[in-house]
């Protein structure tokens, strides 16, 4: 069986409410998964392998890099996936953490998938074996952030987040500060990491992929009263007000290279 516990068990990804929120992800964080491909050089010809793809959009960034036959999209869920098929990125319904090695790669990319699953270390070294001599991992990871929120309903909504996604899912919600070192200890070569912060602007993307996300947890949320319907509805109202400004998730994006013969 399965140790992902699992965001697909938990999280319904056929449902158009999480397609919205997974086209709002894209929105607010594909410029910084960009940057990432650009920075490692992703360029015609490399075999690329997106982990957890979602609905897509990190995959057909490497295909327009790449070429879309070099490009496989695997998740647990490949419901939002089939468009990327259509376009000639072969689409793997595959479990990262238990399922046989799709290929081998010159880049394996994959976000906010590795704080859902609860055997990290061993998924990385698994996608490090997977890699050609001198490709690349990148792995980009999410830590919400509520110590720096200058809102008290926010910061509580926040933290509700991080225990009941912790309680529901396993989600290490802390996980990501660890990075690079679980690249280093997979024997990557070359590890860097960097954080990416951006606003949180009441009516932005941002915002309301919170919000979206908030209404995952809500329900077991209250009736554990790890925060308030008063607070959640003050932590909304925050994140519908044009005039709130807060800075609350910060993204990771780490680099490793396996070594060239
Ligand atoms: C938060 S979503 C992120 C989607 C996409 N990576 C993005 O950033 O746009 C997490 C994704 O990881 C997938 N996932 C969760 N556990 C997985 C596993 N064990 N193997 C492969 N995919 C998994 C989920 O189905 C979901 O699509």
């Amino acid at each position: 069986m399965s140790e992902t516990l699992s965001w697909t068990t938990y999280v319904d990804t056929k449902a158009q409410t999480e397609h919205d929120r997974l086209m709002l992800l894209q929105e607010v964080f594909d410029p910084f998964s960009a940057r990432l491909l650009d920075q490692a050089g992703v360029a015609p010809g490399w075999r690329c392998l997106e982990v957890g793809a979602g609905a897509g959009s990190v995959a057909r960034m490497l295909a327009d890099r790449a070429g879309a036959a070099n490009v496989t999209a695997t998740d647990m869920s490949t419901h939002f996936l089939a468009p990327l098929a259509e376009s000639g990125i072969r689409v793997l319904h595959h479990d990262v953490v238990a399922d046989d090695q799709p290929g081998e790669f010159d880049v394996i990319h994959s976000r906010f998938v590795l704080e859902h699953i609860t055997r990290r270390d061993e998924t990385i070294r698994r996608m490090a074996s997977w890699l050609r001599p001198g490709g690349v991992l990148i792995v980009e990871c999410g830590t919400p952030i509520p110590e720096l929120s200058s809102d008290p309903a926010v910061r509580q909504g926040l933290t509700a987040l991080a225990t009941l996604m912790a309680r529901s899912v396993g989600t290490d919600p802390v996980w990501a500060r660890t990075l690079p070192v679980p690249l280093e200890d997979a024997g990557l070569v070359e590890c860097t990491a960097e954080g990416h912060i951006i606003p949180v602007r009441g009516g932005g993307a941002l915002a309301r992929w919170l919000t979206a996300t908030h209404r995952l947890i809500e329900e077991p949320a209250l009736a554990s009263g790890v925060v308030s319907q008063e607070e959640l509805a003050d932590a909304y109202a925050r994140y519908a007000d044009p005039a709130f400004v807060d800075y609350t998730w910060l993204t990771i994006g780490a680099f490793g290279r396996r070594p060239a013969l």
